[in-house]
């Protein structure tokens, strides 16, 4: 093995992903596959989840399927026994699962109503999915890290989490929802906290910002979008391969508590 391939060796250890069934979570599973790791592969959309543990098997990478709904703290154990019990161990945790509004503009959307008549409902069940699942997994993901005495944890964040997103992109009647950038930097804080709070226990977290995934917008929002970014495009989700890798990897080894940005320049101006 060369020394490069050293640094970001990731053979045969057990990462759990969140949000699975997701655009960011699918592609970060198949990557870590193939990097010879054992992917769990976790998401609340039960089907879409163990379709895509088989299609890894199927191609001959180590990856297993489990439905898990992370705002139930036993869900979440029950999840993280589950891998434990399989695989003996749990080495990375990366923790993408999330409310994140698409923009589908054929489907009426429930934060449609500008802020000042956001439902609360709406408000709580994302907190609930964004910031409690969160602290769910990490807490369930640390116990474990505890007792072997190491471990790594990727929480995914945004953009948004760092700047207020710019609604004059979003066109009329869409936009990005308050709890969207509240729980966005709340991960940021709870990545800090739980860095710190382990202190000298061998468990390094750190968060990664994605700014914007072209996933089939229309294209005014993608022009708008992209003149807002100094590389004046949307990222392909395949260029946030790298920076998992390094996060997740002994690449990574003198960092925690930190925030790797991967926006194209959005928030630098
Ligand atoms: N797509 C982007 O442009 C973008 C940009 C910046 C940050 N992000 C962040 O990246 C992460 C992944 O985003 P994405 O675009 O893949 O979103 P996505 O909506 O495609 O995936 C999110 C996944 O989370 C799962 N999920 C939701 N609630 C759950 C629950 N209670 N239990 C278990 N799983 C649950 C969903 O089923 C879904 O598969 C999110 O944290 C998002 O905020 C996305």
């Amino acid at each position: 093995m060369s020394k490069i391939e050293q640094i970001f060796d990731l053979q045969n250890k057990v990462i759990l992903v969140t949000g699975a069934a997701g655009l960011i979570g699918s592609k970060f599973c198949k990557v870590l596959a193939e990097t010879g790791s054992i992917v769990a592969v976790a998401d609340i959309q039960e089907q879409k989840t163990l379709a895509l543990a088989a299609e890894l098997q199927n191609q001959g990478f180590q990856a297993a399927g489990f439905s898990v709904n992370i705002t139930s703290p036993e869900s979440v154990h029950e999840l993280v026994t589950q891998i434990v019990n399989r695989f003996s161990r749990l080495d990375v945790l990366v923790h993408c699962a999330a409310m994140d509004p698409k923009f589908d503009r054929t489907k009426k959307q429930e934060h449609a109503a500008g802020f000042e008549d956001f439902p609360l409902g709406v408000w709580q069940q994302a907190l609930d999915v964004n910031l409690t699942g969160a602290f769910l997994c990490v807490q369930e993901a640390a116990r474990v890290m505890l007792k072997q005495k190491q471990g790594v944890m990727v929480l995914v964040s945004s953009i948004y989490g760092m700047v207020a997103p710019d609604q004059r992109i979003y066109q009329k009647g869409l936009f990005k929802p308050p709890y969207y950038s509240v729980s966005k930097a709340g991960i940021l804080g709870l990545t800090r906290y739980v860095a710190s709070y382990y202190a000298g226990k061998n468990i390094r977290i750190n968060a990664l910002s994605p700014g914007g995934i072209y996933n089939d917008h229309e294209e005014a929002f993608v022009r708008e979008y992209s003149s807002r970014t100094i590389l004046n495009r949307m990222a392909d989700v395949s260029e946030l391969e790298g920076a998992l890798l390094f996060l997740a990897s002994n690449a990574s080894s003198y960092m925690t508590g930190a925030n790797l940005v991967v926006d194209g320049g959005w928030t630098t101006w």
